[in-house]
């Protein structure tokens, strides 16, 4: 992805406008934060962690749209939730120029929003593996978070960093004084055409290793057979994932393709 930049300085992601699905999902599901949970007499704290944030802004050319993008969708709903409290952004880039630039963005956007003084905000220029590392120190893994995983390509969130964020977990008593583990809550959008092409490519295998945690053999034992069943590469890639992420099963989870996005959508959440 490159940045747009308009006349007035300004840089925005550039993207095409099916990205802007995304977003309305993401705004839409915010919203039973905002909405409902918020409406309730005590609302639990909510903290927010967008570790994939960017600049905050997208530009589609196709149609010259302007639209919030992840982390400050995800700064309006902590302003909109009576006890929003920590929003931890990261916003990385392999070009430092690019980091720069986002970062300068982000920020003043994030500026803009007069958030109030409730709301602790962290903004990271890391890697994943060290923002992992800075985010969890942040977070009461007894307490409701919300955890945005936005990477381009599926290698760029690692099975096992997606790992160390559920096993953040803490346990509290329910009103029945029962205990009860809190998972945090994942969004995670996987972009499968990316899987679908390294399978086919010797030099590119390695990077799906990465993003499934599983050795070679298995996946393409598992592969071999789902082709086998029918499934086109895409399908199957989606099915090993999807199997992949029943092991952090607990509570209900929605996954959705969006099709044209060639992405999947996991998210897990729990109340
Ligand atoms: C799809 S964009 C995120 C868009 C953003 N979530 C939004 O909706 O506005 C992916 C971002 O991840 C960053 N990124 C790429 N590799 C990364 C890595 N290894 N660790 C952290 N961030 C990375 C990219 O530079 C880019 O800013």
């Amino acid at each position: 992805m490159s940045l747009f930049k308009d006349k007035s300085g300004q840089s925005y992601d550039e993207v095409k406008y099916h990205t802007r699905q995304k977003h309305r999902f993401l705004e839409k599901y915010l919203e039973i934060w905002t909405q409902n949970v918020g409406k309730g007499q005590s609302p639990p704290t909510l903290d927010i962690v967008d570790l994939y944030s960017s600049s905050g802004s997208c530009f589609c050319s196709s149609n010259e749209e302007i639209w919030d993008g992840s982390s400050i969708i995800s700064a309006k709903c902590l302003q909109n939730y009576p006890n929003g409290r920590n929003l931890i952004l990261n916003s990385y880039s392999d070009d430092e120029m690019e980091q720069q630039e986002q970062v300068k963005c982000l920020d003043f956007r994030m500026n803009t929003l007069n958030l109030p003084p409730r709301i602790k905000r962290s903004l990271f220029s890391l890697k994943i593996e060290d923002a992992i590392t800075e985010a969890i120190k942040l977070i009461d893994p007894r307490y409701p978070s919300f955890w945005i995983l936005d990477p381009y390509q599926p290698q760029q969130l690692p099975w096992a960093q997606l790992q160390r964020i559920i096993d953040h977990n803490g346990s509290y008593r329910n009103s029945k004084g029962d205990e009860v583990t809190r998972l945090p809550e994942l969004f995670i959008i996987l972009i499968t055409e990316s899987l679908q092409r390294s399978s086919g490519k010797e030099d590119q295998m390695h990077f799906i290793d990465v993003a499934l945690g599983l050795e070679r053999e298995i996946w393409l034992d598992k592969l071999d057979k789902l082709n086998s069943q029918g499934m086109n590469t895409r399908q199957a890639m989606i099915e090993i994932y999807a199997e992949r992420y029943q092991i952090f099963m607990v509570g209900d989870q929605l996954s959705m393709k969006l099709k044209e996005l060639k992405e999947i959508l996991f998210m897990q959440f729990f109340f």
